[in-house]
């Protein structure tokens, strides 16, 4: 691995190879699930636009793409769960099979809400598929993830997509912040 990505406060939790392969595998359980549909893969800006890349070209499908950008009031002391759309899909969703493509859902609040404003636009399916899923932390336990690429204990992690303060997403490995301080 490039020596411009070391960094002492980085601990490697998936490395390349493992995403690769984990990113494979959901894309070949999406191309069977979805046969014959009319999917269109959304990417939650912007966390996820490094798992959907990949993910789509794993895709044997002729699916479209959106993106979306959303805030979440995480800085409230009392969190709100409340989302707010900063930018919205380009095409309508209705009649269409959508699958909703996030970096990682920790409380789950801000998939919650996400479900919640896209499920009253008339599309025939709405599942969700994130590259990480933090269960520890969850406060709506009832969300339901289909498509999970890895599980992970309650730590902070960048890369692949992922940032702290917005650096990082860049990272070719998903690597625990060992002092999320020192950021
Ligand atoms: P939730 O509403 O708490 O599920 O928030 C999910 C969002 O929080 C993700 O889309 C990320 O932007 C951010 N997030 C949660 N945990 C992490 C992490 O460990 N690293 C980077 N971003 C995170
Ligand atoms: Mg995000």
């Amino acid at each position: 691995m490039s020596t411009e990505f070391t960094n002492p406060n980085l601990k490697v939790l998936y490395s390349p190879a493992e995403i690769a392969q984990r990113v494979k595998e959901l894309g070949t359980q999406i191309t069977a699930e979805y046969a014959g549909k009319d999917l269109v893969m959304i990417g939650i800006l912007k966390g996820s636009c490094i798992f959907l890349a990949d993910l789509i070209r794993e895709i044997d499908l002729k699916l479209t793409i959106d993106f979306m950008a959303v805030s979440s009031y995480k800085d409230d002391t009392v969190s709100s769960g409340d989302v707010e759309i900063l930018k919205d899909l380009t095409n309508p969703i209705r009649g269409k099979d959508v699958i909703i493509c996030e970096d990682i859902v920790d409380t789950g609040l801000t998939l919650f809400r996400l479900t919640e404003m896209l499920g009253s636009r008339g599309a025939n399916s709405l599942k969700i598929a994130t590259l990480l899923d933090k269960p520890e932390p969850r406060i709506k336990k009832d969300l339901k993830i289909d498509y999970c690429g890895f599980q992970i204990p309650n730590k902070f992690v960048v890369g692949y997509g992922l940032d702290a303060a917005n650096r990082y997403r860049n990272l070719p490995f998903i690597g625990v912040v060992k002092n999320p301080a020192e950021a």
